[in-house]
């Protein structure tokens, strides 16, 4: 195991009705002046909306609202987000929806308190202050209801990038699972495959003797494999969409993480793909990480066959460990698509003739130098490969 410092204040409310305390949560964390920041409408369908304006004005607080994220959220949004702070004094930001508005809220929190353009934060520049943030968490995925992390989509150039630093860590967040019951089937599945994919992206590790994390990994893939076909087959099952939820929040505010390297190609090959074609993050990685785990499974053979024998119920054949490796990968794949999941580049809304656009912007867009590095590094042909391989 690798030395490490783990951070991760966040506050978290879990359960029936928890979003009648937003309010209460905001004042607690110092918030007087909040903007509200929510999506394409599914909180004002539900009426989440309404019951959070309401807590926050029992308790005195009043807010501006600015809604419109789209899945895969852009920049123009948060420049507008920053004005609009900025000109009525916030002092809080209130994310009330999945990752996208979860990404802009951060995005705008630490634009607010910045005097440059926000992009440099998705360039490298370390993010030193932000408004504080909270969330209302309507859609178990991205788990950035518990990370330091915000991904954003620069228009100009559809560079897809993320930023990470305590400083936008969420304050307080809202995890009521019964608010996921009105999601799509799709958007649930893909919501699932995320979760795994931050499983994974952590178990593909370099590092030696990591017993605790992987331990805690095998245990979130084992409770995703049990709960997803649960929760597909009755969206209303409270308990299995309890149990996702909370595996989401945990899969990545990076308990399963520390004292190890991890991978990261799989979200760094998919962001090019939701970036280009719009698709849901989820399931443009239930395309990729087969392919990708596929092409990085000699780099270390065994660790794909552990996965495979302690999840996914894999005989181990010692003579031929590739053959158990491989038999893993196949019941990962077989898993997503069996939730609903897109198996290849077409499902997904994409086309053969793009994948050296989607090369050229993967690895040398917006400032990148020729390669992405992971559990192995990879260069474009080898990226060029790996998207070929999901056709
Ligand atoms: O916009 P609305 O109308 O709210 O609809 C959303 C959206 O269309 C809908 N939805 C959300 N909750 C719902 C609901 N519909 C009905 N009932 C509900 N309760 O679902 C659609 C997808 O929402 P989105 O927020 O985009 O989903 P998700 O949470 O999967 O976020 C995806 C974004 O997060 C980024 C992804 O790249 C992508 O841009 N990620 C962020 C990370 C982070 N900050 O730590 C890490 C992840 O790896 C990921 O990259
Ligand atoms: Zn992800």
């Amino acid at each position: 195991m690798e030395n490490f410092s783990f951070y991760s204040p966040t506050c978290f409310v879990f359960g029936r009705d928890t979003e009648n305390e937003a309010g209460a949560y905001v004042k607690r964390f110092g918030g007087s002046k909040v903007l509200i920041h929510y999506g394409g409408g599914s909180v004002v369908r539900s009426g989440l909306l309404d019951r959070v304006k309401e807590s926050l004005e029992k308790e005195g607080i009043s807010y501006s609202l600015l809604g419109g994220v789209k899945p895969n959220p852009r920049s123009g949004l948060v420049y507008e987000g920053i004005e609009l702070c900025k000109k009525e004094g916030i002092d809080f930001v209130l994310a009330v929806g999945g990752g996208s508005v979860i990404d802009s809220s951060k995005a705008i929190a630490a634009g607010t308190l910045y005097d440059g353009d926000f992009w440099d934060f998705y360039q490298g520049k370390h993010i030193e202050k932000a408004l504080p943030v909270g969330t209302v968490l309507t859609i178990a995925a991205a788990g950035s209801e518990g990370s330091g992390d915000s991904v954003i989509t620069k228009e100009e150039g559809m560079y897809k990038r993320g930023a990470g630093s305590d400083a936008i860590r969420p304050k307080f967040s809202i995890l009521n699972p019964a608010l996921t019951e009105t999601l799509p089937a799709y958007q649930t599945a893909a919501g699932i495959t995320d979760i795994m994919a931050h499983l994974y992206e952590r178990y593909l590790t370099n590092s030696a003797e990591v017993e605790v994390t992987d331990r805690l990994i095998e245990g979130l893939l084992l409770t995703m494999i049990h709960e997803g076909p649960r929760v597909i087959a009755d969206p209303h099952n409270y308990e299995a969409r309890a149990n996702i939820m909370w595996a989401g929040t945990v899969a990545h505010n990076n308990i399963c993480g520390v004292g190890r390297s991890q991978d990261w190609n799989s979200h760094n090959i998919e962001h090019e793909l939701s970036a280009l074609y719009d698709c849901a993050h989820g399931a443009g990685l239930a395309v990729t990480m087969p392919a990708v785990f596929t092409y990085q499974m000699n780099h270390n053979v065994m660790r794909f066959a552990q996965v495979a024998t302690r999840v996914w119920g894999c005989q181990m054949d010692f003579a031929h460990p590739e053959i158990t490796a491989k038999a893993g990968i196949e019941a990962f794949r077989s898993f997503l698509i069996s939730l609903g999941m897109p198996k290849n580049l077409e499902e997904l809304g994409g086309k053969e003739e793009d994948i050296p656009k989607l090369v050229e912007v993967l690895c040398h867009g917006d400032g990148r130098k020729g390669t992405i590095s992971g559990f192995v590094t990879l260069d474009e042909t080898d990226c060029e490969k790996i998207y070929r391989m999901m056709l």
